[in-house]
């Protein structure tokens, strides 16, 4: 221990032991944007090397011009005067360039290693597109990331507020060296929404978005309620009208039906009469007229009494004539009979 810190002493003191410090030791810049690593040297140095990869990309003499592998890779003093101080950068940083960085200071000072980290962004999409659902359907939409690296933070936007991370999940997919996540995204759709799937990275200034729109049609009414009531109402209305309809053809099948039979008797009756009164030959073309008759005097009474009160005075008079004279001309003698018999008193 005494040894050890001895000889440190020692070097420090005769300055072959310098010492430098490397900043930052972890980088992680986006991919296409610059890293920088500032190293920071003490004492007296001559040259210093920058190695990314494992390769040798810059040289900085303390005096004299920076020579790179490439102009993706620069160097420069922190300022004219300040010679301890060299800003390394690499430009338009890419997978490639990630890993260590290691800066050597020639002589006895060493390297530091520091490491560099480039993360990628890909692509967002919300598959499904604009979407168009009826109100208080659930809905669901899947945001796909692709290309990027690492796996990027998945988050929700709804109408511009963020959604709770209950209502949505993610998954990974690691390929080559790169990510596609999905997150699914399940809520009940109330009212026209924007969508809005955000994929970030640490190194992202902010999110990549895509965002589709939501359009909620009103529910309709409930047409099995309204299809039952209407069904119902004209089962009731068509049960009512068959009813009524029944009740109508009896009542008037009932009003009709005597009628009928009495026409039956009657036609019966005169059928009878026409062949028991007159001859058989006057039987044709005479039946109507016979039945218009015959309908007449049955159907009103006082036919029925004239006819009785003709009949007995068809009687009365052959009375008075037989009273009056025993001739066998009734009519002519009676009224003669009459006559006698008047003048008979008068003379
Ligand atoms: C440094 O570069 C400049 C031009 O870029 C050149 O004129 C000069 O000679 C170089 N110096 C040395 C030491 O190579
Ligand atoms: C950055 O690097 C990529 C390849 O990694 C290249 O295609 C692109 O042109 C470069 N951009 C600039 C500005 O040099
Ligand atoms: C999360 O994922 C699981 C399995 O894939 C699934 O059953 C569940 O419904 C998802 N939850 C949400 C909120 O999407
Ligand atoms: C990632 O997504 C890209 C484009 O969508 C696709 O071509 C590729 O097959 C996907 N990779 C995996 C592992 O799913
Ligand atoms: C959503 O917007 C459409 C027109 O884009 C409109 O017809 C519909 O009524 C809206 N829905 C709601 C719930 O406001």
């Amino acid at each position: 221990m005494d040894v050890d810190l001895c000889i440190w002493l020692i070097l420090c003191a005769t300055g072959v032991m310098g010492q430098f410090q490397v900043e930052p030791l972890e980088s992680t810049v986006l991919k296409g944007s610059d890293a920088r690593f500032s190293a920071t040297v003490q004492g007296m140095w001559e040259v210093m090397t920058w190695n990314v990869r494992g390769f040798l990309v810059l040289t900085v003499p303390k005096i004299g011009n920076i020579s790179s592998s490439s102009g993706q890779f620069s160097a420069s003093f922190c300022s004219a005067e300040d010679t301890t101080c060299v800003v390394f950068t690499i430009h338009n940083a890419s997978r490639r360039e990630a890993g260590p960085v290691i800066c050597t200071v020639q002589g006895d000072y060493g390297s530091k290693l520091a490491r560099l980290h480039v993360q990628e962004s890909g692509t967002v999409q919300i598959k499904e597109g604009d979407k168009k659902v009826t109100q208080d359907d659930e809905v669901d939409f899947n945001c796909l990331t692709s290309a990027w690296f690492p796996s990027p933070v998945v988050s929700w936007n709804l109408n511009g507020g963020a959604v709770d991370s209950s209502l949505y999940n993610s998954t990974h997919v690691a390929h080559e060296d790169s990510f596609n996540s999905s997150s699914v995204l399940k809520f009940k759709a109330v009212k026209n929404s924007t969508v809005e799937c955000l994929a970030i990275l640490p190194t992202l200034t902010k999110p990549l978005s895509s965002s589709v729109h939501l359009v909620v049609v009103p529910k309709p009414p409930d047409w099995t309620v309204l299809i039952a009531v209407v069904c119902s109402f004209g089962g009731f209305a068509l049960l009512f009208l068959l009813i009524y309809g029944m009740v109508f053809c009896y009542k008037r099948r009932r009003e009709k039906e005597p009628n009928y039979q009495e026409e039956m008797i009657k036609r019966f009756r005169t059928q009878s009469q026409l062949s028991g009164l007159r001859p058989p030959g006057q039987k044709q073309g005479q039946v109507n007229a016979g039945y218009v008759t015959d309908g007449q005097k049955s159907v009103t009474p006082s036919d029925l009494t004239e006819s009785a009160s003709t009949r007995s005075n068809v009687f009365e008079m052959p009375d008075a004539v037989y009273n009056g004279t025993e001739n066998g001309n009734g009519y002519s003698i009676a009224d003669e009979g009459f006559r006698k018999h008047r003048h008979a008193t008068t003379v």
